[in-house]
């Protein structure tokens, strides 16, 4: 147990380090940016901010664990020796809020053993808060330890979602559940970074937070952060979070089957 602790911490501590490394290439691009484009799907962007994040995160971890595999946004997956160590890296979740200064922007990192996560950090350079996650130790903001919020009532709480990309292409866009969950609780929340979302689960400002069509790096750290503080991640119709199968509900626990419900009676209509 003190073995599993130590070599936990000191993930967390390359995982942290990458996360402020990163924060700081998303700190010198706010408001400079010279590299806006958009990828295969209208409105979806990346800058040289993304880029330039991704190049050090990636480089600070490789150095540190060569052995390890990563899965990253925008370079994809890179593959090595030992298929038990996955790294998961958001290097600018919100990239449009980045591109209008709008400070919801994070960098996500998170780091699965046998497909298991063990670590998730989430640092927003702009706001200053850096959430940190250590699989059966808790999750923390700045430092302290964080727990979900108590809300017990669906109509007592404040959700958040968001819509992806393809939400024009797409008839499942999630437009239906965000008007059917706006009329069941006090508000929902578009803040543009996943990432956010969940580590406000986490923290307790947010109750709860579902989205469709999400990626592995959008979700990997923050979930973590949700269970850590004593919450709870499940896919719409499953039990356990799937990081790859694109859907996330993630709540205090406490309204997490009344969310569910009204997500079934919605998506089956
Ligand atoms: C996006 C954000 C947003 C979510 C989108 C994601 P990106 O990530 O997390 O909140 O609604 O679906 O793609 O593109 O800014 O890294
Ligand atoms: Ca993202
Ligand atoms: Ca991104």
């Amino acid at each position: 147990m003190e073995k599993f602790q130590v070599v936990n911490f000191e993930f967390l501590e390359v995982a942290t380090q990458a996360a402020l490394e990163g924060g700081e290439v998303l700190k010198k691009y706010w408001g400079h940016l010279s590299h806006v484009r958009e990828k295969s799907i209208e409105g979806d962007l990346v800058t040289e901010a993304d880029q330039e994040s991704e190049d050090v995160i990636i480089d600070l971890l490789s150095k540190n664990f060569p052995s390890h595999k990563i899965l990253s946004e925008e370079s994809g997956i890179h593959e090595a020796k030992n298929q038990d160590y996955l790294w998961v890296i958001d290097p600018l979740d919100g990239t449009t809020n980045y591109t209008h200064q709008f400070p919801m922007v994070a960098v996500s990192i998170a780091l699965f053993y046998q497909d298991k996560p063990l670590i998730g950090v989430v640092y927003n350079p702009i706001l200053n808060e850096l959430f940190q996650g250590v699989k059966g130790q808790g999750a923390t903001l700045n430092q302290e330890f964080i727990h979900v919020s108590t809300v017990s009532q669906l109509k007592k709480s404040l959700l958040a979602t968001g819509f992806a990309y393809d939400r024009r292409e797409t008839k499942d866009n999630n437009y239906a559940e965000f008007c059917h969950l706006t009329n069941s609780c006090q508000g929902v929340r578009r803040a543009g970074s996943a990432a956010l979302d969940l580590s406000y689960v986490a923290c307790g400002r947010l109750d709860g937070h579902w989205e469709i069509g999400l990626r592995p790096w959008d979700v990997a750290a923050g979930a973590l952060l949700v269970e850590e503080a004593g919450g709870k991640v499940s896919g719409f119709d499953t039990q356990e979070l799937d990081i790859y199968a694109r859907v996330i509900l993630a709540t205090n626990g406490e309204i997490h089957e009344q969310i569910r419900a009204e997500l079934h009676q919605v998506r089956s209509r």
